[in-house]
């Protein structure tokens, strides 16, 4: 297994490149299975995560090809021969779960493995199945895997989300795209990833209003047709890399970036002493003074502070002047980052939800383990910033959601390695 060597730097300078986001792409090529014409999505980051969700479409009978170096990704569901996204590829990603809802608008049935116990947290899927039971499908749970039908077709209807998931959100407004009648989705999650999927199913033919605000309006249509559409940036990429200049000093401008992505964490790192401004390309982010002071921060849905950005922030905490209560409304039991970082110096206490760092003035390079995808840069952004040299193990995590995350980060004159492993 491959592990990444990172040596204690001084300051970052140069420009980084931020790619489209994971995320979104992983909503975006399920939306395929709507219509019978070619989707073409540009701006693709070249992720594994990106290749498991083709495999589960070509599993599905989808052709899907990756072409300008994985950049473009071409897909068509002219001929589809199977609605069963099996348990071998779901237990890999929990986004698998978002090929449900356009299956069932399509076919009238789909079988979904469910996903599974997932580091993060439980993660179950009640809030898709009672939206989509809205629309009229009829779900069972048999051997571990999702029964959902309408073989009459999905009905508009009126909705209101206990919670607002992200992917429960993307799963029933796709499956809204194709009902008979209009669907009104309260409580809906307003995340950019979000605000993508609906511009993208709209170019595709779809009648849908309110995306990005709590109430998302859709209009079912009798088809979809085919379209192009261009990823958004990836904000949690980029908000990872605007750590790097905030940990390590100097000053770093990440090409593509939006304030408007990541207003909620850019305020966030301004009251901590960390400027941030847009630019023509993007933005620059760089250190006020010296050392950054400690702030407070509660995870929530867009447009609050970002979960995906928790572990990172949290690396950046362990160096502050000051105490920081970092508390994880999301997910349970995503603290696993603590543990690591606490093994390179840094002073943090976790009960239950909240986790409490002391800032110590340097951290200390040490052996870790990444424990999941956030948490595998979180130690890097910290060995970045430590004395001596950190190895990173497990870094198939990373490789989930980051790409080239070496090539960007010795592009502004970080000391960073990938040691292949036997
Ligand atoms: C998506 C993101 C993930 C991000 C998360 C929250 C993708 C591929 N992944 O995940 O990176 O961390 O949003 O911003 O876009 N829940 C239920 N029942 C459900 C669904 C969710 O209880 O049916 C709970 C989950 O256990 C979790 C919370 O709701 O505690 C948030 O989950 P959700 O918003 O659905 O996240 P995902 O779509 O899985």
């Amino acid at each position: 297994m491959d592990s990444i060597l990172v040596t204690g730097n001084g300051p970052l300078n140069g420009q980084i490149p931020i790619a489209g986001a994971k995320n979104a792409c992983l909503t975006l090529m399920p939306a395929t299975l709507l219509s019978e014409e070619p989707l073409t999505l540009t701006n693709a980051p070249r992720l594994s995560d990106i290749k498991t969700m083709t495999a589960l479409l070509q599993s599905l009978g989808a052709e899907v090809s990756a072409l300008q170096d994985g950049q473009v990704i071409a897909m068509s569901s002219h001929s589809l021969t199977s609605h069963v996204a099996d348990y071998d590829i779901v237990r890999k990603m929990r986004a698998s779960n978002l090929v449900l809802g356009p299956l069932l608008a399509r076919f009238g049935q789909a079988v979904v493995s469910l996903p599974g116990g997932c580091a993060i947290g439980a993660r179950p899927m009640d809030l898709h199945v009672e939206g989509l039971e809205a629309l009229g499908a009829e779900i069972e749970l048999k051997d571990g895997y999702l029964h959902a039908k309408a073989l009459g077709g999905l009905k508009g209807a009126v909705h209101e989300m206990r919670f607002a998931s992200v992917g429960a959100t993307e799963n029933i407004v796709m499956a809204a795209t194709l009902a008979k009648g209009t669907t009104v989705l309260k409580n809906a999650a307003r995340e950019p990833e979000i605000v993508d999927l609906v511009e993208c199913l709209r170019k595709m033919g779809a009648q849908i209003s309110g995306e990005g605000s709590p109430t998302i309006e859709i209009q079912g249509v009798d088809r979809l047709h085919g379209a192009t559409h261009q990823v958004v940036t990836d904000r949690i990429e980029l908000g990872t890399y605007m750590l790097a200049p905030a940990m390590c000093g100097g000053e770093v401008e990440l090409l593509g970036g939006r304030m408007s992505l990541v207003e909620a964490f850019a305020a966030k790192l301004d009251a901590a002493g960390v400027s941030v401004s847009e630019t023509q390309s993007g933005l620059k982010v760089s250190r006020k003074n010296g050392r950054v002071s400690a702030v407070d921060v509660v995870t929530e849905p867009f447009p609050g502070f970002p979960t995906d950005l928790q572990a990172q922030m949290m690396a950046l905490m362990c160096t502050a002047d000051g105490v920081s209560v970092l508390e994880e409304r999301i997910f349970e039991n995503r603290f696993m980052h603590a543990p690591e970082l606490v093994r390179m110096g840094a002073n943090i206490e976790v009960h239950g939800g909240t986790a409490t760092v002391t800032g110590v003035e340097r951290l200390k390079g040490a052996p870790v383990m990444a424990t999941d995808l956030r948490a595998s840069v979180s130690l890097i952004l910290a060995g970045l910033a430590a004395e001596g040299e950190t190895t990173v193990s497990r870094v198939y995590h990373l490789d989930r959601g980051y790409e080239h995350v070496v090539r960007k980060l010795e592009g502004v004159g970080a000391k960073i390695e990938r040691i292949k492993g036997q």
